[in-house]
């Protein structure tokens, strides 16, 4: 059997899926492969091992219906068809859990550079703009006390959610397709609707699934609804957020900050105003970037192949 990789991974997947006697190509790291080299790619091999965010739609699964399995190297799956896989009887395995310290750590980094102005504030250690102490400028907030709010409270979003009462006794708040009865019990987190959630976060915390019904959501009409004072994390994906609102609603002074793991479009372009905001914080999408996550992502990927 030969598995298609299409980016380097942690060497123990490597190791794992080579004793099974399988025979492995692993596309360069930097070549981003077009989707008709995919499809040629995946017609040769019997099994893909998808590492990034390429599209898998049903003309990439009809023409690649031989395939035994698609292993994603990602908890996040719509950028898959799974409709047409499942139309052609592919299976389709993706890598929760490991991942969700990780990216829970994440979005409490950005909480808190946000909420403290750091990205910015070194940029201006950079550029040589330190120049004496300041009683009144570039002032941040602190977190203690204040409303979490989790849009998602699933894996990820309760690690956030634990991590923040820890820190801070923050009080948790949250809306999801369906309670989470177990959270509620582990957090004292309370359910609430939509605008509930905007209009009672200090801090709105993204950890929901990229869907139809999700896709912009965080658009003008709920920026609108959100505290002045409030901080949006999204380290979910970019699209859950309209970027242009998110843009006018930071400059008019709707919200008060911003951080990103995850951006829309990906990747951001250098010159993006959000860049430049004194209480933005933007991570080129690496929640999961840790050898520990990375690993178990590894682990999962190439059991699951
Ligand atoms: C995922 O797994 O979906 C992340 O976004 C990539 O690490």
């Amino acid at each position: 059997m030969k598995i298609l990789i299409t980016k380097p991974v942690p060497e123990i997947a490597i190791g794992m899926l080579k004793a099974q006697g399988y025979t492995l190509t692993v596309i360069d790291d930097h070549k981003l492969l077009t989707p008709a080299e995919l499809i040629e790619l995946s017609q040769q091999h019997d099994a893909l091992l998808c590492v990034g965010f390429y599209r898998l739609d049903e003309a990439f699964f009809k023409a690649c219906s031989h395939l035994k399995v698609v292993s994603l190297f990602s908890v996040g799956y719509n950028n898959v068809d799974l409709v047409a896989a499942t139309k052609f009887g592919i299976p389709v395995g993706n890598t929760p859990d490991v991942l969700s310290n990780a990216t829970a750590d994440t979005a409490f980094l950005l909480m808190l550079a946000t909420a403290r102005k750091a990205f910015y504030m070194h940029r201006r250690v950079l550029s040589s703009e330190w120049k004496s102490f300041s009683a009144v400028a570039n002032l941040g907030v602190e977190l203690d006390n204040k409303t979490l709010g989790i849009f998602g409270l699933g894996r990820i979003g309760t690690a956030m959610a634990k991590k923040c009462k820890g820190a801070y006794n923050m009080q948790i708040i949250y809306h999801n397709r369906h309670q989470n009865k177990e959270a509620e019990k582990l957090l004292g987190a309370t359910y609430v609707s939509f605008d509930e959630l905007l209009q009672q976060s200090d801090v709105l915390s993204v950890h929901a699934a990229l869907t139809p019904e999700t896709k912009e959501i965080f658009n003008n009409e709920a920026f609108n609804k959100m505290k002045p004072g409030a901080i949006f994390i999204n380290t979910a994906r970019g699209e859950l957020h309209q970027e242009q609102h998110l843009k006018e609603a930071l400059l008019k002074g709707t919200i008060w900050g911003a951080g990103l793991d995850v951006t829309n479009p990906e990747p951001m372009e250098a010159d993006n105003p959000l860049l430049f905001m004194p209480s933005v914080a933007v991570l080129p999408h690496i929640g999961s970037a840790t050898v520990e996550a990375r690993n178990g992502m590894a682990v999962y990927a190439a059991e699951n192949a």
